[in-house]
């Protein structure tokens, strides 16, 4: 057992791993608080998704604590569709996490180019959500952030969710809630908006609102004015197509519901959906559906799939704006014991609990999805997150055991 402080690179058992380990080869995403590259790591040749945060840009935020509980989320869960970390480390200015590099493509980018699925497709890529989202929610974990950017292929066509910056770690159970005002527009829980208090139902809130833009091609209460989508989400019914299963209208109408008391609210229940009729849950846990749409990938290190606005940056990496020494030393601090070396234990749970479904939807015969004005383009994410709230729930602030695997 070894604790690691605010070192420059792990060392462990004469391991060490630091961001001299990774040659930086192209731009494969941006974020809020930095880019992600392809990288190789320079022993082995084996290509990685690395993820950069600039520390200052998250002090100046104050959301350290953001980026622990996004390590110790990633640190933590094992599952077949979640993005898997191998090493997360730090310099004086950055935060590095190194990731599977998942080459497929976001869901984003193959549904703006397709605008819809078919109900097929629609349906597998929900059924692994469904998994993923069990998973976190056994393990006390709010995602908060589910939309397509989110969303990864791989290079066979089955899909892991990446991104837990907007995460709330720590079972909040017994009818707790918690109320950051943190989502993206598109997808966020109405209980979220209102700030009446949420718990786990947000996610499958989202989960309703992307099945429904996978099936139509843009999300439901969609405006280009963002107050009014906003609005409308609180106060409008949701608009059905005539085009949607009556399977798939059942779903929607119980995910899409406003009152998360009354929405289906656990993966038990969403999985006897008669809409999911068709999956066996037992084989696709076990990735042996074969996935409805296989991506053209050449190799490992294919970004044909990637989206050319991020293949055209320079990889060279961004300087912070402000000297980290003008930060207190609990603005620092919050940053140690970032570094993990993955081990190969998994921890993959199965789902319990109970809901109830709803109708507080309303059924629009229309056989062509509207021109809403709807590129494809999502508003940004927007992060309210009451780190003191968070804090108290959770255990972030705790040290944590590295345990050493060679890869
Ligand atoms: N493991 C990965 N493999 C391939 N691409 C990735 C991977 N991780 C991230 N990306 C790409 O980078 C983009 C940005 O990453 P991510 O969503 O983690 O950052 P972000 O949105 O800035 O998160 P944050 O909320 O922490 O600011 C993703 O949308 C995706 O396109
Ligand atoms: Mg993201």
């Amino acid at each position: 057992m070894l604790y690691h402080s605010n070192s420059k690179s792990s060392k462990h058992s004469g391991q060490s791993i630091s961001k001299e380990d990774f040659e930086p080869i192209k731009v494969i995403g941006r974020g809020g608080f930095g880019k992600v590259y392809m990288v190789k790591k320079r022993s082995s040749g084996k290509v990685y998704a690395m993820k950069v945060l600039c520390k200052d840009q998250i002090a100046q935020k104050n959301l350290s604590l953001k980026t622990q509980v996004e390590r110790e989320i990633m640190e933590k869960i094992k599952s077949p569709f979640i993005v898997n970390l191998h090493y997360a480390f730090q310099t004086a200015e950055k935060l590095y996490f190194i990731m599977d590099f998942l080459n497929g493509g976001e869901l984003f980018y193959h549904l703006r180019k397709e605008q819809r699925f078919n109900e097929q497709r629609s349906r597998f890529y929900a059924a692994q959500l469904i998994c993923a989202l069990e998973c976190l929610h056994k393990n006390g974990i709010i995602y908060r952030d589910l939309k397509p950017e989110n969303i990864l292929l791989d290079h066979d066509g089955n899909l892991r969710i990446t991104d837990f910056g907007l995460s709330k770690s720590g079972a909040l159970g017994g009818g707790n809630k918690t109320y950051s005002f943190c989502g993206t527009p598109e997808y966020v829980a109405p209980e979220i908006i209102t700030g009446a208090g949420h718990d786990q139902s947000v996610d499958w809130w989202s989960l309703g609102a992307l099945i429904y833009e996978m099936l139509c091609g843009h999300p439901p209460f969609y405006s280009q004015n963002q107050n009014k989508m906003l609005q409308d989400r609180v106060q409008k019914k949701v608009q059905m197509y005539d085009f949607f299963s009556p399977e798939a209208r059942q779903l929607l109408h119980a995910l899409l519901e406003r009152d998360p008391l009354r929405r289906l609210g656990n993966a038990t229940l969403i999985k006897q959906q008669p809409w999911f009729k068709s999956i066996d849950w037992k084989k696709l846990m076990e990735k042996k559906l074969k996935p409805p749409f296989i991506p053209k990938v050449s190799s490992p290190d294919d970004t044909s799939n990637i989206d050319q606005m991020f293949l055209r940056e320079t990889i060279k990496e961004t300087m912070p704006m402000v000297n980290m020494n003008s930060f207190t030393s609990m603005q620092k601090n919050h940053f140690g014991n970032f570094t993990y070396i993955a081990n190969k234990q998994s921890n993959i749970i199965s789902s319990s609990g109970a809901g109830s479904p709803s109708t507080d939807t309303q059924t629009v015969n229309t056989s062509q999805t509207e021109d809403k004005g709807y590129k494809g383009v999502h508003s940004k994410h927007f992060e309210d997150i009451n780190e003191e709230e968070d804090d108290e729930n959770g255990d972030h602030g705790e040290m944590f055991v590295e345990i050493v695997q060679s890869h």
